[in-house]
């Protein structure tokens, strides 16, 4: 996340110019192999309703440098039509006034009585529908090679407590135990799934949602960056600014264990043709079974003016929501659908997995959003104490340290 004040672009952002007419200029950052696949099935969709798709992709999982080049073309007055924007990034871009009003699309469609309220409140600004659902997306996964565990004669972390004597066999034994890119996000997203396997749910919420101090100083906290130090042992010396899909096809192909990375990971599983439960496992990472981290990718509309243009998004906004979109994007991106009514009859165990998990995490209160992607905390605040975990993950400073760092990062607004 760039800390790019919103307030600094509200007036600029306002001389909206609208891509041509009809054409849908989509920011996005789906890059990877099954990323790609999944925003093509968009594009098909569109392309279809006689639209004209502009693709706009910005490298970069996690999406920072999109949020970069995002701020800088609205300051330009060179919006694009959609935008992958998420969390309460949504209520930011809201204030500044510059988003179109979904309203009438959102009626139309009954979004109210399809989507979790959980994620219609967040997809609003000030009650009106400002951003579009695509997926719920689960962060706390650990994707395994079941080969290499065998030949190392390792048994798969349940626990955290448990991670370090797997780890140890799958290095004795030549692999690499944990496929990472070394990259702020990704730490982050390391990090998230130990805070959640080490403290519970509710240590989470307090943490990393609440931005509690007591529970950001508190020993769970100083234990959780302790067990981020033990996995930093076990990844690779070629880690660093690797990117998260090759990672993944580290696991694919037999070179390392395992990968802790939220289900995106299994569109590229999925793009190469393996299949869940023979070629790989998906378990929750270590400790975090009952619980679930989430993850809604969306997209907010700009306001534009013209008929066409306006024709333009309501069909962008209508096709994200549609049944047949739901089920071709999320079959590719290893996410899950977001809005009910879509049948999970061709998706893999895994997406049926999460698919019973966010239900039974949603009663449970053990449903918590991802804060390494955005969901849980304004963008500003999830900068400043990514910056923290990546300079611990990178050094040796000390979890002492590191625990002070994060709580007075948690205070950036
Ligand atoms: C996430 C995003 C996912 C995903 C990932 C890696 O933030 O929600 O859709 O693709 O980044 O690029």
């Amino acid at each position: 996340m760039t800390r790019m004040k919103l307030a600094a672009i509200a007036v600029a952002g306002l001389g909206l110019s609208a891509a041509q007419a009809a054409d849908i200029e989509v920011l996005h950052w789906w890059t990877s192999g099954g990323e790609a696949k999944s925003a093509a099935e968009l594009k098909k969709m569109l392309e279809a309703k006689g639209d004209k798709w502009k693709d706009f992709a910005v490298a970069g999982g996690g999406g920072e440098n999109a949020m970069t080049v995002l701020k800088s073309r609205v300051v330009s007055g060179k919006a694009p039509t959609a935008a992958q924007v998420k969390g309460p990034s949504i209520q930011e871009w809201g204030a500044e006034g510059v988003l179109a009003n979904l309203d009438p699309i959102a009626k139309a469609g009954n979004w109210d009585s399809l989507l979790p309220g959980v994620v219609a409140n967040v997809m609003k600004y000030k009650g009106n529908y400002v951003a579009v659902p695509v997926n719920v997306h689960r962060v706390n996964w650990m994707w395994v090679n079941p080969e290499v565990f065998k030949k190392a004669g390792a048994t798969v972390p349940k626990t955290w407590a448990d991670f370090p004597a797997a780890a140890e066999k799958l290095q004795k034994a030549g692999f690499i135990p944990v496929a990472h890119g070394g990259q702020p996000w990704q730490d982050f997203t390391v990090f998230e799934s130990v805070v959640l396997g080490v403290g519970g749910p509710k240590f989470y919420q307090d943490a990393l949602v609440k931005l509690d101090q007591k529970a950001l100083t508190s020993p769970t906290m100083e234990k959780s960056f302790d067990t981020l130090r033990q996995v930093h042992k076990y990844i690779d010396k070629d880690a660093a600014n690797r990117d998260w899909n090759l990672a993944t096809a580290m696991v694919i192909n037999g070179k390392a264990g395992m990968q802790f990375m939220g289900d995106w990971a299994k569109g590229e599983f999925t793009a190469a043709g393996k299949v869940p439960g023979k070629d790989y496992l998906c378990m929750p990472a270590p400790g975090t079974e009952h619980a679930f981290t989430f993850n809604i990718d969306s997209f907010i509309i700009f306001k534009q003016s013209g008929a066409d243009a306006q024709k333009a998004q309501s069909d962008f906004a209508t096709a994200v929501m549609s049944p047949e979109f739901q089920e071709v994007f999320n079959l590719n991106k290893g996410s899950i659908p977001v809005r009910s009514g879509v049948s999970m009859a061709k998706f893999d165990d895994c997406a049926k997995m999460s698919a019973k998990d966010f239900a039974d995490d949603a009663k449970a209160g053990s449903l918590v959003p991802s804060i390494a992607h955005q969901m849980a905390v304004p963008a500003a605040t999830t900068g400043a104490m990514q910056d923290v975990v990546t300079a611990f993950f990178n050094s040796n400073q000390s979890s002492k340290d590191a625990v002070a760092k994060l709580a007075a990062a948690a205070k950036t607004k």
